[in-house]
């Protein structure tokens, strides 16, 4: 097994060229590992798993097994690119679980944010357990571990504390006692990111902007009913499709709705109408310890703020989170 110390020595991948010689090498060592035996891999379709799960793609082909589960709380259209890419593109050995209705009964009601985490997490936990008991002959299971996780754990192994459970969804029990394969685990992001273009994974997906393992449960504030989650899809959809047209997208390191449970008198055609409030959260950072606000151009603004509420049922305004980190988290929970 590779230790976990990335050598002084380690030339930084900033290069096509300098990430196919890393995929190459890692197919290699890949193939050395696992010989002819199977791989298990939760493909959750954030950056790393996608890139390990094309790597691996490379490496094994259909030895390679990826276990998509949805939660329900994937933003809009992201479980559809898993299946698009890796099942129908790249052909893999892909096996998509629908959980939604599991997770969004067992949620129902709860609305303290750390027990939603909590939920969440052994919960998908669970389901992939179920997933991979029902598969035969795994004797490896792959992760999307990178660097800075390595050197998050040493962080809280010296006994700092975190201000929320950061629970990544894909997180698996000890018991599961299977060989690990890392293959980008002395990696850097911007050097995963790399190595996914030279992978020809979708520059949306390589450049996809941080997404909390819970998703949108902790972007739909408080209990989670499943309108207000899809009113939360839709208006996320538009910001994100509005960053775009702006060339916001890839300047802004996190931008995203969220929407509280409360509801505010409006008026819509002559009658009176109440609604939620959908959040904009737009924020710059480096570390994600603070964080600071993008101005966003008034005209960007009203124009998600024109679509939002004449497209999204249930919501009747907008608002601006203007606040930095500290003292506002970048998450609302
Ligand atoms: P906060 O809200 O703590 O967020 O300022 C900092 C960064 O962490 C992400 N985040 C999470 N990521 N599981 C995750 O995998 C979580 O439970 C979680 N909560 C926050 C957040 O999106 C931001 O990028």
């Amino acid at each position: 097994m590779q230790n976990n110390v990335r050598p002084e020595t380690m030339q930084r991948i900033n290069t096509i060229e300098l990430a196919n010689a890393f995929i190459e090498e890692q197919v290699k060592a890949v193939r050395e590992q696992v010989g002819d035996k199977k791989v298990l891999l939760a493909l959750s379709g954030g950056v790393d798993s996608s890139v390990v799960a094309a790597l691996l793609i490379k490496a094994i082909g259909k030895q390679l097994v990826c276990v998509h589960v949805n939660h329900g709380l994937m933003r809009k259209g992201e479980s559809e690119q898993v299946i698009e890419v890796f099942g129908k593109a790249l052909d893999a050995n892909l096996v998509y679980v629908d959980a939604t209705d599991r997770f969004l009964d067992l949620l129902a009601g709860v609305s303290d944010p750390e027990t939603k985490r909590k939920i969440i997490g052994a919960e998908f936990i669970k389901v992939f357990d179920e997933e991979s008991a029902k598969l035969d002959g795994i004797s490896f299971l792959a992760q999307g571990t990178i660097y800075p996780d390595i050197l998050e754990s040493i962080k809280q192994a010296e006994g700092k504390k975190a201000v929320k459970s950061h629970h990544n969804v894909g997180g698996l029990p000890e018991e599961m006692a299977m060989e690990l394969v890392e293959p980008i685990k002395l990696l850097f992001k911007d050097e995963v990111r790399i190595v996914g273009d030279a992978l020809g994974l979708p520059h949306n997906m390589v450049y996809r902007q941080p997404f909390p393992g819970p998703g949108l449960g902790v972007r739909c504030l408080g209990a989670i009913t499943r309108d207000r989650l899809h009113a939360l899809r839709e208006a996320d959809a538009i910001l994100r499709e509005e960053f775009e047209i702006a060339g916001l997208a890839g300047k802004v390191w996190q931008y995203f709705v969220a929407i509280p449970d409360i509801k505010s008198v409006g008026v819509k055609d002559d009658s009176r109408y109440e609604g939620w409030p959908a959040i904009i959260r737009a924020v710059n950072t480096t570390d994600a310890m603070t964080a600071t606000v993008e101005e966003i151009p008034y005209p960007v603004l009203h124009k998600i703020v024109a679509r939002i509420t004449s497209e999204v049922d249930g919501i009747n305004r907008v608002l601006f989170d203007l606040t930095p980190k500290p003292t506002g988290t970048i998450e609302w929970e």
